[in-house]
């Protein structure tokens, strides 16, 4: 008999072949298609996906990547009418919206966000592991939602099983024992493999593993962090070189991790794991070792070849106004798109190291309140980035159980944008984001939601405070266990 796990799985790929066959007929009939997707990398790597479909298929269709559905895409499918509108990681947050607005057009919905909304529109077909009861925050991205359906449209497409992987690195769901993926994203990652595209190795989680060098690679780590190794340049050479006897160059070229031979790999294990317990830190070096996903067919030492450095460049790519780059990535281009997004990726480095500089500089940027911490990025911030400052801020307050909020204002549309995270310790006290931003942002005048681990906001600027007050008061009131929304949450 069938598992539950597996009773959902079937019933979840039974309502992706749905909608694969509304868009296989679109196709075949030469109907016009416009697909919508989120900006980051899952939102990035699901619309080089249905991209990459929708090619294979001779459609004709266009891309558009946004920030969230709003009026705006409202007003761009009344004034095109397609004859169908496909939307990736993001939409099922918006369903009464799109029932309101534009309720005979016919849209399919490939989502992982938390639905909030009873409507059942037949013209509006929702694939989201939510409805089956599968966790979208932690089993499947927005891209492996796309990936699923299309598979269903021409299993020929297990090819994109990779970059569904990428962009569930993107919305960080390796949250299972030593960073592996779960449920349907398991699924995705044996399909990579059977198809010759993945190797899934357990090595050292430093982040860079293809494209920096060794000892920068240990120099620049702040998860884990080392200390007497990390930011610290010469010990770090010496180390490797000296005590290791592990060489950091190769001629003049410096060597990545991804470049060391498997004895050289065992011996900086074990020197890392003789090191840390020389020093005394509770670090074991089974906390620094994961799955890692090395996607076989990219070549060496570029941010291809491992999964969660491919999804830090498509993210760079959609949050600096580029997504189109990251696109033409995930449906194939290897020349002008990946050097064009190279450059992207530096300016985005640079950008963030200035945010996080720019909040640690003054106390009064991050403000701790009863049951949040508040990053006031006003003016300074970027809205397009500052959910990933946000991610990055939030794994430093890992123990405690108060979530973080970051925001921007957006000057031009007098609102401002809220991310928020939520720690480890905070998800296990019962606190669901998703439902907190939704109901404080409505009551403000905004708009709102996202997942338990990770949502966001925009609310009009002149009530950014009063938000922020309210979403104090909801956090506290789950973290006394009282239950808020109505969401449709696994
Ligand atoms: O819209 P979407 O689901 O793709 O975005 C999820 C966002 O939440 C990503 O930007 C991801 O980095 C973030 N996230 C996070 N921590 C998690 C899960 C998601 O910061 N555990
Ligand atoms: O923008 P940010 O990365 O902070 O968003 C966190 C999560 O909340 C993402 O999955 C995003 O799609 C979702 N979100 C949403 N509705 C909003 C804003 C963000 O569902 N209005
Ligand atoms: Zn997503």
């Amino acid at each position: 008999m069938a598992t539950p796990q597996q009773t959902a799985i079937q019933q979840f790929l039974s309502q992706a072949d749905k909608a694969a066959k509304t868009i296989l007929e679109t196709a075949q009939k030469d109907g016009y298609i416009t697909v919508f997707s989120h900006l980051d990398a899952d939102g990035v790597a699901a619309a080089g996906i249905i991209g990459k479909a929708l090619f294979r298929l001779d459609a004709r269709f266009r891309i558009r990547v946004m920030q969230w559905v709003d009026e705006k895409i409202i007003n761009e499918i009344q004034a095109d009418k397609p004859q169908l509108v496909i939307m990736t990681d993001f939409g099922s947050g918006y369903l009464d919206l799109l029932n309101e607005k534009i309720p005979n057009i016919k849209v399919i919905i490939l989502d992982h966000h938390q639905i909030n909304s009873k409507i059942a529109n037949p013209n509006h077909i929702q694939v989201n592991p939510h409805l089956f009861g599968i966790d979208g925050a932690t089993d499947i991205s927005g891209s492996g939602v796309a990936y699923f359906a299309a598979k269903a449209i021409n299993p020929s497409n297990v090819d994109l099983a990779p970059i569904a992987l990428v962009g569930a690195l993107g919305d960080m769901q390796d949250k299972y024992e030593q960073r592996s993926m779960h449920n349907l994203n398991q699924i995705i990652v044996n399909d990579a493999v059977t198809a010759g595209l993945l190797r899934v190795d357990k090595d050292l989680m430093f982040f860079g593993r293809e494209t920096r060098p060794l000892y920068k690679m240990i120099v620049t780590t702040t998860n884990p962090f080392i200390p007497g190794l990390s930011g610290q340049e010469t010990e770090t050479i010496n180390f490797l070189e000296d005590t290791l006897k592990i060489p950091t160059k190769q001629g003049e070229k410096p060597r990545s991790l991804g470049d060391l031979t498997p004895e050289e790999k065992t011996r900086l294990c074990s020197g890392l794991a003789d090191y840390l317990m020389s020093k005394g830190l509770h670090l074991a070096v089974d906390d620094i070792i994961g799955y890692v996903y090395v996607l076989t067919k990219e070549e060496p030492n570029t941010a291809l070849r491992d999964g969660r450095e491919f999804a830090v460049l498509l993210n760079s790519t959609g949050r600096m106004d580029r997504p189109s780059l990251g696109i033409a990535i995930c449906m194939g281009d290897r020349k002008a798109a990946l050097e064009e997004a190279n450059k992207i990726l530096e300016d985005y480095r640079k950008n963030i190291n200035k945010y996080l500089g720019w909040v640690a500089e003054k106390p009064e940027r991050m403000r701790e309140l009863q049951n949040i911490y508040i990053i006031y990025g006003e003016n300074f911030i970027n809205e397009k980035i500052i959910g990933t400052v946000s991610s990055i801020i939030v794994s430093s307050l890992a123990n405690s159980e108060k979530p973080l909020l970051a925001f921007a204002n957006i000057e031009a549309e007098n609102a401002a944008k809220f991310s928020g995270r939520t720690t480890e310790a905070a998800l296990r006290k019962g606190i669901n984001l998703g439902d907190v931003m939704r109901l404080a942002s409505e009551a403000n005048g905004g708009k709102g939601g996202g997942h338990n681990i990770a949502a966001g906001a925009q609310v009009p600027l002149d009530k950014v405070e009063a938000f922020i007050a309210l979403v104090d008061e909801l956090v506290g009131r789950q973290l006394k266990g009282e239950k808020l929304g109505i969401s449709n949450n696994a």
